[in-house]
């Protein structure tokens, strides 16, 4: 990976716009998408040990442990051709000791972290998004039936396959990601904070100002 690459995390509770803003980050500036939620639900799919074990946490809202996702993210970097122009993480790190073991990982080979993006939004606009969401489970693609809806009402732009509602999107679900989010994720944007790399961006804004803002934050227009 050259170290001119981007390298970025975005940071944001669930519904705040991460995998929405990811693609336009892919085609602006060829980097590799690593969504560990998107990983997880494909493990789910093929019905892997981890997939049965992690379905379960997932719809109750939990995380799954740190050393998993450590060296799940790990592999991705070190062989998903994708990341040999730098990578978006999406959803990684979620806790203090997975941001401290990803940049001893980046450290390693001199790839350190660019900028950590977070995707700033009050909870209580998160329910009709997450309530509202569809997802194409082979790319990631998210859509909404009000805010995003696709060209063809439940089929994917692209492909034309069927939209699905992910199981962990319901409001029990989102109340304890929430719950996870403020007391476990949310401290890594202090961590970012002291490192110099982390700005906010208010992701309450329509999709398009939120990527100009992002836009803005890497020095683009
Ligand atoms: P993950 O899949 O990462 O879920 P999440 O973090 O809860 O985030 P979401 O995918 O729900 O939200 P998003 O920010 O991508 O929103 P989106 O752009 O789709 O993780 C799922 C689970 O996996 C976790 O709960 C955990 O169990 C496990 N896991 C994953 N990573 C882990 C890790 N590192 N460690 C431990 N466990 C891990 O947008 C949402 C909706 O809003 C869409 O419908 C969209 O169209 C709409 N929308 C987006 N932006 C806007 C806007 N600006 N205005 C209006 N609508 C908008």
């Amino acid at each position: 990976m050259a170290n001119d690459s981007l390298r970025i995390v975005l940071i944001g509770p669930p519904g705040s716009g991460k995998g929405t803003q990811a693609p336009n980050l892919v085609k602006k500036f060829g980097a590799g998408h690593l969504a560990t939620g998107d990983m997880l639900r494909s493990q789910v799919a093929k019905k892997t040990e981890l997939g049965i074990k992690a379905k379960k946490i997932m719809d109750e809202g939990g995380l799954i442990p740190d050393d998993t996702m450590v060296n799940m993210i790990e592999s991705e970097l070190e062989n998903n051709p994708a990341c040999k122009n730098g990578f978006i993480l999406d959803g990684f790190p979620r806790t203090i000791p997975q941001a401290e073991k990803l940049d001893a990982m980046l450290a390693k080979k001199n790839i350190p972290l660019q900028k950590a993006v977070e995707l700033k939004i009050d909870d209580e606009l998160l329910v009709a998004r997450i309530t509202g969401r569809l997802v194409h489970p082979a790319s990631g693609r998210s859509y909404h039936k009000l805010f995003n809806p696709p060209k063809v009402a439940g089929k994917d732009d692209i492909t034309g396959e069927l939209l699905i509602q992910r199981s962990d999107d319901n409001e029990g679900a989102l109340k304890k990601r929430l719950v996870n989010y403020h007391k476990q994720t949310e401290p890594i944007v202090d961590y970012y904070a002291k490192t110099g790399i982390w700005a906010a961006v208010d992701a309450s804004q329509a999709p398009k100002n939120v990527w100009s803002d992002v836009l803005k934050y890497l020095g683009q227009h």
